[in-house]
């Protein structure tokens, strides 16, 4: 019986979501801090799921009490997949933006697509399961919208960039609510067996 897993981070919206999502399966989230755990492991992985996989397995071979961790990143068509895994590193925090639109700016509308890709890793003494999101859209021409983070500026779902989207409204659509969904159904599913 799970009533109590810990996420392989720290990052305060991580928890947050993870948190209210896994409350009605009576399941309590820990932070990698509040479980005393202070490692950070190289993500080395060429996917999102080796390196979700990396992460998980340090943190419970640390702490033997079920895990979750996840990557993200977003993987654009026009640049033949990148960032991908390296997303978080490719430019200064802030700058990420502009450095896509700058490789972009001769790309034509119609070879404009883009997904963003989230995959969770869930371990316990069992093994693992991996839970894949995706959201597909276009990369915009130029940054729009004051919500959300990282790349939501200008990732265009419809008409609208992420960032003009409620938090929300942009966890029904995007990469990381869908994982999250399916996370959700695998441990409902498990705490019924
Ligand atoms: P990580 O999954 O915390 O390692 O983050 C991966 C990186 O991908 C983030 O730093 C962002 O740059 C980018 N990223 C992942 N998901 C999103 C999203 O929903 N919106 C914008 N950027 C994202």
């Amino acid at each position: 019986m799970i009533n109590k897993l810990v996420m392989a981070t720290n990052n305060k919206n991580k928890l947050r979501e993870a948190r209210q999502i896994l409350s009605p399966l009576g399941i309590e989230v820990l932070s990698q801090q509040e479980a005393g755990v202070d490692i950070e492991p190289v993500e080395d992985g060429q996917t999102f799921e080796e390196n979700a996989l990396i992460k998980a397995e340090a943190i419970y071979n640390a702490v033997k009490v079920p895990v979750i961790a996840d990557d993200s990143g977003l993987c654009v068509d026009a640049l033949g997949g990148r960032p991908s895994v390296h997303s978080a590193r490719y430019a200064p925090k802030g700058q990420e933006c502009d450095k896509i639109l700058t490789e972009m700016k001769d790309v034509p509308e119609d070879k404009r697509t883009a997904y963003f890709e989230c995959c969770i890793v869930y371990i316990d003494s069992e093994g693992t399961e991996s839970m894949t999101g995706k959201c597909y859209g276009t990369i915009a021409y130029a940054q729009k919208g004051t919500d959300g983070f990282g790349y939501d500026p200008i990732f265009l779902y419809g008409d609208r960039t992420l960032a003009e989207m409620s938090p929300d409204e942009k966890n029904s659509i995007s990469h990381r609510g869908e994982a999250m969904k399916k996370l959700y159904e695998y441990l409902e599913k498990k705490k019924g067996e």
